[in-house]
């Protein structure tokens, strides 16, 4: 089976195609970031009208790479949320219109869905059950996995994100959009323990989560630090990026340990974008070291947003479909900005 998978949530153009046989055959991406970082973040309206020109050539060109025609396909699946809503209507009404006209089903796939079995694209493929840090710019939320589509949560953030707190302490550092990558770059430099950060939440039971504190901690530290004419030192800008990396990483680390002795699972799989940030990686490999865990996180480029982890959770579910007698879909185009993971319909064979 090949399915064709269009991801436009946010601010990436992701098309791809998986083979049930041969993996992925095309994946490609177009970053709207260079538009956006001009304004310091996302401009949902000239993302989706970004989507809007290169949607279609990128299906072309995921055609081409994987040396398939239309007729070659079985399915197109498509983010239909949580995201972006003008946004999401671009991928969900071409991958709609595309799959009507091609005769095949069009699937719907939750962006988180996809960011958390992202993993499986990967050689070493983690084994259900485990417990998932799902950790982007919209969302941080921990996820005991015991199967496609059944989910359950278990703990959230209860305001920002990781990735959010991540952009919004790089903006404050005057550092590029978006932040996560920058704030990881400037902390390389950076003393950790130069200055004090909280670690929210970690001191009481429970796996929520809460970094708008943190966040607000970076902030006034960061005007203590200013000089004169307004700016930071280099150095001092390095070391607060350091402290606040390390903070968000400790306060990650704890949680994750701690959903790993509530459930009792040995595997954690670590996904979306603040999943590519080299510090969070090897501080949960020295943990995961010690205790016994597997620990599982897909490449960089599947870490972040990505056409296809859609196109391989699209297969999952069209494979469904097709065991279930294959009639009960629609190609009706319904995209919704929140979607809470733990009510996916689950897949019961694969
Ligand atoms: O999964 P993603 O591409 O999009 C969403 O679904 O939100 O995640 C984007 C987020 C951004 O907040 C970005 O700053 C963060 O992931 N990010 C990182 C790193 N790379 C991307 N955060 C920390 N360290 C990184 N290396
Ligand atoms: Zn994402």
């Amino acid at each position: 089976m090949k399915v064709l998978g269009i991801e436009t949530s946010c601010d990436e153009t992701g098309v791809a195609i998986y083979d049930t046989e041969r993996g992925i055959l095309a994946d490609q991406l177009y970053s709207q970031v260079e538009m956006h970082a001009e304004f310091g973040g996302v401009v949902p309206e000239l993302a989706s009208r970004d989507h809007i020109r290169k949607l279609l050539p990128l299906v072309d060109l995921a055609l081409k790479e994987a040396n398939c025609t239309p007729e070659d396909l079985d399915a197109v699946a498509y983010t239909f949320g949580p995201g972006l809503v003008g946004a999401l209507l671009v991928g969900s009404t071409l991958a709609s219109t595309l799959a009507w006209t091609w005769g095949i089903p069009a699937i719907p796939v939750h962006h988180m869905e996809g960011h958390m079995l992202a993993p499986m694209l990967e050689d070493n493929a983690p084994d259900f059950p485990f417990v998932a840090l799902l950790v982007s710019g919209g969302h941080t939320q921990l996820v005991d996995v015991r199967g496609v589509g059944q989910y359950k949560l278990l703990g959230e953030s209860l305001d920002d994100a990781a990735g959010e707190a991540f952009d919004k302490t790089a903006k404050l550092l005057k550092l590029g959009y978006p932040g996560g990558p920058w704030v990881a770059r400037a902390a390389e430099q950076g003393q950790a323990d130069k200055f004090r950060f909280p670690r929210p939440m970690t001191d009481r039971p429970g796996l929520d989560f809460s970094f708008s504190g943190l966040k607000t901690h970076t902030l006034t530290l960061a005007n203590t630090q200013r000089q004169e004419n307004g700016e930071i030192e280099a150095q001092t800008t390095a070391d607060i990026a350091a402290g606040f990396q390390e903070a968000v990483v400790d306060t990650l680390l704890i949680k994750c340990r701690r959903a790993l002795e509530q459930t009792g699972y040995k595997q954690l799989v670590l996904a979306g974008g603040v999943a590519a940030n080299i510090r969070l990686r090897e501080k949960l490999a020295v943990e995961a070291d010690r205790k016994g865990w597997a620990l599982h996180y897909p490449r960089p480029e599947f870490c972040t947003d990505n056409g296809a982890m859609i196109a391989y959770v699209g297969t999952l579910r069209a494979q469904s479909l097709v065991q279930a007698g294959g009639s009960n879909h629609s190609y009706e185009i319904e995209v919704v900005p929140r979607f809470p993971i733990d009510q996916l319909p689950a897949v019961e064979t694969l």
